[in-house]
């Protein structure tokens, strides 16, 4: 298998927890070099001590990250919603229900229309550094219309996320809907599906019907997380952390007992600082969250509702500036947590056996990821050990 050495890295992110002693959070090193061979990272280190390779790439001096890990999307959709973000710029709130005309859009489009979005979408987000990243359904919310989407998303990523309780559809009543969804909706979603979610929260489905929703994706295979506590208090997050989910996701409104629960839990807390930023609403308390002991993600929900936003850089610079996360952490959760809210330990990490997914970024430093917000920093994209961009 051919090998190709990473050279010139001034700084370089591993996120390797081995070399937390001396490069902290981050497992830092400088003047460091990379070797992949095929799709895997095969060596990590010091450049002085680099192997030789069939292949020399020199990084410029500039900084090199795991790919970003974005854990939480809804890419599978059809029109547009400006019109509503504008609303909410001069005063109107977000609601579910802004759900449903996504919905109607979705339906009319014909699969090609579908699968070349999502296309165009993910290479916005590859050439903004993400390596891998999860898409869900629920914007179909018919049996035929659900299954069409999870297709479409498994055609570019593996995780797929089967999000048919994202809103109760106008022509049928919440305990018909539950009853399709955990029924025949799932049995044709479950083929192309590897989790399940909920749409937790008022105005959608609330804590019995997240719990019977989870239940029958559970007895079927599928793994559980949810979006919660995103519009309003309520129980979804001590929902998660009692099922022992992957992840919770928004965390936006959280009580004492929440935090508590989080913290006790494996369960992570996925936040989504794009969606306070494009709802105008308070971003949640991440400080607190870390302090207490929660572990913290960061991901982006790109979607044409709350948050119509691919960008990771952006995600991580609001929780830097609005979250008080500092830069490694924001990092850190825009990386390997993301990952582990994934259930992976195969990417977002950079140490020998791993996925050879790496950003090189036009910056000496990690830090500029939230130091120049808004300026595009990714210099070039390796994918599964291929260059994807620059
Ligand atoms: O994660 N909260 C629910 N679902 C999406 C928004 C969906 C929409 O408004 O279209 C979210 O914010
Ligand atoms: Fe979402």
């Amino acid at each position: 298998m051919t090998t190709t050495v990473i050279t010139g890295i001034a700084e370089l992110v591993t996120n390797d927890p081995a070399r937390a002693d001396e490069g902290g959070l981050l497992g830092l090193l400088t003047d460091a070099a990379v070797v992949v061979e095929g799709s895997r990272i095969a060596w990590v280190g010091p450049a002085a001590e680099a192997p030789d390779a069939d292949l020399q790439v020199d990084a410029g001096g500039r900084a090199v990250i795991p790919g970003f890990v974005d854990s939480h999307s809804h890419l599978v959709f059809a029109g547009d919603r400006s019109a509503e973000f504008e609303a909410r710029m001069t005063g109107e709130t977000y609601t579910a229900g802004g759900i449903r005309t996504t919905v109607a859009r979705t339906r009319a489009a014909t699969d090609e229309q579908l699968t070349s979005h999502v296309a165009r979408l993910v290479a916005e987000m590859r050439a903004q550094g993400t390596t891998s990243l999860e898409i869900k359904s629920g914007y179909g919310l018919s049996v035929h219309d659900e299954a069409r989407s999870l297709a479409v998303a498994a055609q570019f990523t593996s995780e797929t996320t089967f999000l048919g309780a994202h809103v109760v559809p106008a022509d049928t009543t919440p305990e018909d809907y539950v009853a399709l969804v955990t029924g025949p909706m799932l049995a044709a979603a479950a083929p192309h599906a590897r989790w399940i979610d909920v749409f937790c929260e008022d105005g959608a489905f609330d804590v019995d019907q997240a719990r019977a929703i989870l239940a029958a994706g559970s007895d079927i295979g599928l793994r559980g997380r949810l979006h919660a506590n995103q519009l309003t208090y309520g129980g979804g997050v001590q929902l998660a952390c009692e099922l022992g989910l992957a992840a919770v996701d928004h965390c936006t409104f959280l009580a004492d007992d929440d935090v508590s629960a989080l913290a006790a839990s494996g369960t992570i807390a996925t936040l989504l600082p794009g969606v306070e930023f494009s709802t105008r609403q308070p971003y949640p308390d991440a400080r607190g969250l870390l302090d207490a002991g929660v572990r913290v993600a960061l991901a982006s929900d790109c979607n044409p509702g709350s948050c119509f936003t691919s960008s990771m850089a952006l995600c991580i610079a609001l929780a830097v500036r609005e979250m008080r996360l500092s830069p490694a952490e924001a990092l850190h959760a825009a990386t390997a947590m993301g990952a582990a809210a994934l259930d992976r330990d195969d990417v977002g990490v950079l140490a020998p056996g791993k996925a050879a997914d790496l950003v090189l970024l036009d910056a000496p430093s990690y830090v500029h990821l939230a130091y120049r917000p808004g300026v595009p920093l990714v210099a070039g994209v390796w994918q599964a050990g291929r260059p994807t961009v620059g």
